[in-house]
């Protein structure tokens, strides 16, 4: 297999002082894939020369991802210190004493001493059972409460103060929720883990934490074409079908997930999009070294932005919620 070297793919640096490839690869299956398809995946993309890899313990395969880990350092295709890993704590962790838990557990599945960054997934305590209806409510879900997601954070804070993680970042913010949180945290988030496409560009919650040094990670970054039903709504905008990604597509003679992965990176956000087929994990790498998109290119899809949330997180509503929009203040 031929490889990229990853030397010429360009980085970032966290406020917290560690490096971060500016493209990494998404590992949840979205109900669709199972752990060792996506594993495998992993195997191939740390051979092609990807870097960066985004997990959690609700996608269900960390067991598997770290066999790959332990096996690559093992043979010597790739060092720890070279990888940078992202973990994150699902919402029925946040409780006190959990979060620890849920990280020691991450990281006897990852086969790891630390992660580079472990993120809150949601800002909320809400569970829901893996593979749940659209229309599932727990009983048990509670609106955002900045108290309670800070005695979480402290938590996030004494796991980076015992080195079990690098960087500390969130998931699932707004803006609103990062104004009422950030002058209460003794660390900072170094990264914000935000749903990022063409057609949901997010331009106030990108500039809020660009301006304050924290580096935001795009998810979703194709439309997540492959998402889970529940989180299909007829009104959603399909990102490889917009014109304006589909003439620049053209004009590049590339696939339209490519426009969106080039676009990401030229914004300056980290995209980490999801693929077990080589073919598209191959090209979205190789995608961030050629042929950039023009200033103008950037700016007609800066134009575009369609304001269509695609995970729009209805599972995790309270009873008496008005609608999914209650989670995004
Ligand atoms: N923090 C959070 O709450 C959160 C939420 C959602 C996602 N995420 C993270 O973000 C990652 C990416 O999101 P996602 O997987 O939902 O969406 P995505 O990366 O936008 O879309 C993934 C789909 O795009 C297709 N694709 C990938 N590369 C392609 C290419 N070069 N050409 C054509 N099609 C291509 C794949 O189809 P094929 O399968 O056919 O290759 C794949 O199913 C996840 O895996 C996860 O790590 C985080």
């Amino acid at each position: 297999m031929i490889q990229i070297d990853p030397d010429p793919v360009p980085t970032f640096r966290l406020a917290s002082g560690e490096k971060i490839p500016c493209i990494g690869m998404g590992t949840f299956g979205s109900d669709k894939y199972a752990p060792d398809e996506v594993s495998k995946a992993v195997a191939g993309a740390i051979q092609w020369g990807y870097r960066l890899f985004d997990c959690a313990s609700v996608y269900g395969n960390e067991v598997r991802i770290g066999e790959v880990f332990a096996k690559a350092f093992k043979e010597k295709i790739v060092r720890r210190d070279e990888l940078f890993i992202i973990s994150k704590v699902w919402n029925d962790m946040h409780g006190r004493g959990d979060v620890l838990l849920s990280l020691a557990k991450t990281l006897k599945d990852l086969q790891l001493d630390y992660v580079d960054a472990y993120l809150v997934h949601w800002p909320f305590p809400n569970y829901h059972e893996p593979g749940c209806a659209g229309d599932a409510r727990n009983p048990n879900s509670v609106p955002f409460s900045p108290e309670r997601f800070l005695e979480t954070w402290a938590q996030m804070e004494r796991a980076k103060d015992a080195g079990l993680v690098r960087s500390i970042g969130m998931s699932n913010m707004t803006v609103h929720k990062l104004e009422t949180l950030l002058p209460h945290c003794r660390i900072a988030p170094a990264l914000v883990e935000m749903e990022l496409h063409p057609s949901f560009q997010q331009p106030e919650l990108f500039n809020y934490c660009v301006k304050r040094g924290i580096q935001p990670i795009g998810y979703c970054p194709i439309g997540s074409p492959n998402r889970p039903e529940r989180d299909k709504a007829p009104e959603d905008v399909i990102d490889t079908e917009m014109p304006e990604v589909l003439s620049i597509a053209q004009s590049h003679g590339i696939h339209p997930a490519l426009v969106c992965i080039k676009w990401a990176v030229q914004r300056g956000h980290i995209p980490i999009p999801f693929s077990v087929h080589e073919k598209n994990y191959q090209a979205n790498l190789q995608a961030v070294l050629e042929d950039p998109l023009t200033d103008g290119e950037m700016q007609a899809l800066a134009q575009a932005d369609k304001k269509c949330r695609l995970i729009k997180g209805q599972v995790f509503l309270w009873e008496g919620a008005a609608g999914w929009q209650a989670l995004w203040d």
